[in-house]
């Protein structure tokens, strides 16, 4: 099983979903079973670290994102089975990119939660706190989900 967290720089939502997502994953000891990574529909901050605000919410949940680098959506993400968008404009920039044999791969984070809203991006709200509320909420719903499949 492999899932791919997209959304528009690769250094605020995503990584912080990736990061999440590894952590309940190893939680559960299935770190063996899920391939996580994430990526960028734009290459406006390519290789470019994680935001200091991602870093730092993080960091208060024990949780590292050294060693992580943006970088675009490419053809080797297309072998994941879930492309997981923060935001509408993320789904959109997907559907462009990958052509719509891959259609059933495409969500938002937030389908797998009882509101399907989209993530903030706190680029622009400065709020890393209700990012990370909503991307532990996704995250925790897309493993419930996964785990019905395993
Ligand atoms: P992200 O946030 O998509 O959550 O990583 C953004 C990061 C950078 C920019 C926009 C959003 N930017 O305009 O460079």
């Amino acid at each position: 099983m492999k899932v791919v967290f997209v959304c528009l720089g690769n250094i605020c939502r995503s990584p912080m979903a990736e990061a999440v997502f590894r952590k309940l994953v190893e939680d559960q000891g299935l770190s063996h079973k899920i391939t996580i990574d994430s990526a960028a529909t734009s290459s406006w901050e390519k290789g470019n670290p994680v935001h200091h605000g991602t870093r730092d919410r993080l960091a208060k949940e024990g949780i590292s994102v050294e060693g992580m680098y943006s970088r675009q959506l490419s053809q080797q993400d297309l072998d994941a089975d879930y492309l997981i968008g923060m935001d509408q404009s993320n789904i959109d920039n997907i559907r462009k990119f990958v052509g719509p044999q891959y259609e059933g791969k495409i969500q938002l984070l937030l389908d797998f939660t009882d509101d399907s809203d989209e993530i903030a991006d706190p680029w622009y709200t400065g709020d890393f706190d209700k990012t990370y509320e909503d991307v532990l909420k996704g995250c925790v719903g897309i493993l419930r989900h996964i785990q019905a499949q395993l």
